[in-house]
Formats: structure tokens, C-alpha cells, sequence
């Protein structure tokens, strides 16, 4: 049972937090507090060894809850605490089933991943791997200032009222981040806005022109197929949830639509995107250039992987979050839902199941 003989709760968590955030956990006299040792990944076996019994768990995105873990912990565990927004590494109908509470930590990384999401799309469209890495080569003597070296399509539109051209950021999903995105592209003289989202709701005009208001002064801000965005978009911002629904949303048909000067950016999940297909593109010319926080498969991602290799494609190894103030927001966050979760109270930000 989640009760031992001391009467303490054993909560199991997979990461060490730091100074800052793991007091909360540490002076909470009634937990049995159990952390991973190590500063890297957890081992799948030690968390299997010392799930049994626990009131609560708080892990990161690299650790699986399915039922092999479930089963593990036993009827004891009452919350699953992420220490991330994105859940795909979580079988929620399980939890569901299980009466198990899941915690998350939406909202304080919102402007970290919307930061890094712009960032992306710059260092995309004007050529920043394949220029930074000539000169860590010591080629820049070998490249002097040309005419047109290293061009790339312009990501911004002088204010000018004479202005003709128009500018169209695309955006899979159109949740916290990609409007927090969409806020500070403004600035930039974007001129529309296409979003797609879950295709089984319906479209609702009244909610596109309440966006089109709230985020003057870009002239429309409309929802549309697939197909439209991938057509219209100077620029692609994938920023929907993981898992079966979204898998491959970003396929060999959505980018053989794609303008050929057109950027596409991922920051959400992998597994949205088909890194073959995408690579091919790349390679083939169909798109411009893409960056990548997350890619399929990660943190396999070696050398050797055809997006690595292509000089058009700047590929992060998912630090999207990672500022100073946003990971102590979102450690603090998945602290307190663990204590929320095993001791019965609300949580900062519990997921509905
Ligand atoms: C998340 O929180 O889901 C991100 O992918 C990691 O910051």
C-alpha cells in the first residue's frame, strides 16, 4: 500500500529538481520521497524497482506511463505528475480507467516555446546552420561578402501603405503557443493567419474574426483545410499535440504543396512530422527550409540522420523550455501537482481525463 509502516506516502521522482523546487518535496514530512540518483534519464529498471507501493510519481517526457508502470505501481498510485505540457508519453485512457489523476505544466512554458518557435523560423529561412558551421570551419576567409550569398526569403514586410506583397504564417494547431507565437510574429508585418485544427470540430466564423480582432493588425486570421495552409503559408509552425491523431500530419503530400520558399518549424512533437519526407523536400527543393526542436525518434538522433545532414534544416535537441525562469516554473508546477495529487487537494494544472 501507498501507506507504509511509517505511515508516510513513497512518491517516486525521476529527475532531481534542484535547490530551488526539491524542498518542497524534501520537508513534506509525510512523504517517503524516492529520487532517481543520476543526472540523466532514468533508468526504465530502477523506476520499475521502485514504483511499487507509491502514492505518486513525477517524471519527465523520456519516461513511458503505460501499463507495464501502472501494473508496477499497483493500486496505491493516485497522480501521475509530467514535468512537461505535452503528454504522449502518457496512456490517458489508462490513468482514466485507473482512476489515476495526471498533472501537467501548460501555461509557464508558453512564451519560452513561442520564443524559440520565431527563433526557429529566422535561423531557418536565413540560412544560420550552413553560415555558422562555415565559419567554425574557418571558411569565412574562403566567403567574402557577395551579392547575393547566403539569401534567403524575408520573414518580415517594411510597414509601408504602398506594401503589396503579403505575408501568411500557417499554424498546425492553434492552441497557447501558437497564439503566443502569432502574437510576436505582429511586429514582423505578417498580413494573415491560417490555422487548422482537430478536423472533427466545426469551423466557426464568429471564432475566426474574434481572432482576426484580437490580434490586429493582421488583416484575417482564418481556419482552413489542410491543404490551404500548406498552399498559403510563407511560413509553417507545427504546434499541435503528439500521439495517434497528429501522427504524420506533416507528409509527403502536405509539403509537396508547400511554397517553395516556405519554412516549416517544428516545435511540438516529433512524431507530426515524417523526417523522410521532410528530408526529402529539403533535398529536392519543395520547401526552403525547416528547424527542428523535436524530431521523430529523438534522442536517437545521430550524425547521420538525413535531417542532420541537410545544411537547410536547423535541428535543436528539444530545449524549447529550456530558460532558467520557465524550468523552475514548470519543476515547481509538477511539484506541486505531485503534492496536490497524493494528498487528495487540487493541483496547479491537472489534465481532464
Ligand atoms: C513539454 O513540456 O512537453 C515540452 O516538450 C518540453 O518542454
Amino acid at each position: 500500500s501507498s501507506q507504509p509502516a511509517s505511515g508516510r506516502t513513497k512518491v517516486v521522482v525521476t529527475r532531481d529538481l534542484g535547490p530551488d523546487v526539491m524542498p518542497l518535496l524534501q520537508e513534506r514530512s509525510e512523504l517517503d520521497l524516492v529520487v532517481w540518483p543520476e543526472n540523466r534519464a532514468c533508468d526504465r529498471g530502477w523506476l520499475l524497482e521502485h514504483i511499487p507501493g507509491a502514492g505518486g510519481v513525477l517524471l519527465m517526457l523520456s519516461d513511458k506511463v503505460n501499463e507495464e508502470l501502472l501494473d508496477k505501481a499497483g493500486p496505491s498510485l493516485k497522480v501521475v505528475s509530467t514535468m512537461s505540457v505535452g503528454y504522449e508519453h502518457v496512456d490517458l485512457a489508462l490513468l482514466a480507467k485507473r482512476n489515476v489523476r495526471l498533472g501537467y505544466t501548460p501555461d509557464v512554458l508558453t512564451d519560452a516555446v513561442a520564443d524559440i518557435s520565431v527563433m526557429l523560423a529566422f535561423m531557418a529561412s536565413r540560412n544560420a546552420k550552413g553560415t555558422t558551421s562555415l565559419v567554425s570551419r574557418g571558411d569565412w576567409p574562403n566567403a567574402t561578402w557577395s551579392p547575393f550569398a547566403f539569401c534567403g526569403p524575408q520573414l518580415s514586410l517594411a510597414s509601408s501603405p504602398s506594401q503589396t506583397r503579403t505575408l501568411t504564417a500557417g499554424f498546425l494547431g492553434f492552441g497557447r503557443i501558437a497564439q503566443a507565437t502569432l502574437r510576436r510574429l505582429l511586429p514582423f508585418g505578417f498580413t494573415h493567419a491560417l490555422y487548422s485544427s482537430n478536423p472533427s470540430s466545426t469551423p466557426s466564423p464568429s471564432q475566426d474574426s474574434a481572432y482576426t480582432k484580437d490580434f490586429h493588425p493582421i488583416q484575417s486570421v482564418r481556419r482552413v483545410d489542410y491543404d490551404t495552409l500548406a498552399k498559403e503559408s510563407d511560413v509553417v509552425f507545427v504546434l499541435a499535440p503528439g500521439g495517434e491523431k497528429t501522427y504524420h500530419l506533416v507528409n509527403e503530400g502536405f509539403l509537396r504543396k508547400m511554397k517553395k520558399t516556405a519554412v516549416l518549424v517544428n516545435t511540438a512533437r516529433g512524431t507530426l512530422v515524417d523526417s523522410d519526407a521532410l528530408a526529402k523536400a529539403l533535398r529536392e527543393g519543395w520547401i526552403w527550409a525547416a528547424g527542428l526542436d523535436v524530431v521523430e525518434g529523438e534522442p536517437n538522433v545521430t550524425p547521420d540522420h538525413p535531417l542532420v545532414k541537410e545544411p537547410r534544416c536547423v535541428v535543436l535537441p528539444h530545449i524549447g523550455s529550456a530558460t532558467f525562469e520557465t524550468r523552475l516554473g514548470m519543476a515547481t508546477c509538477a511539484a506541486r501537482n505531485l503534492l496536490g495529487g497524493v494528498l487528495g487537494e487540487g493541483m496547479q494544472a491537472e489534465l481532464d481525463l
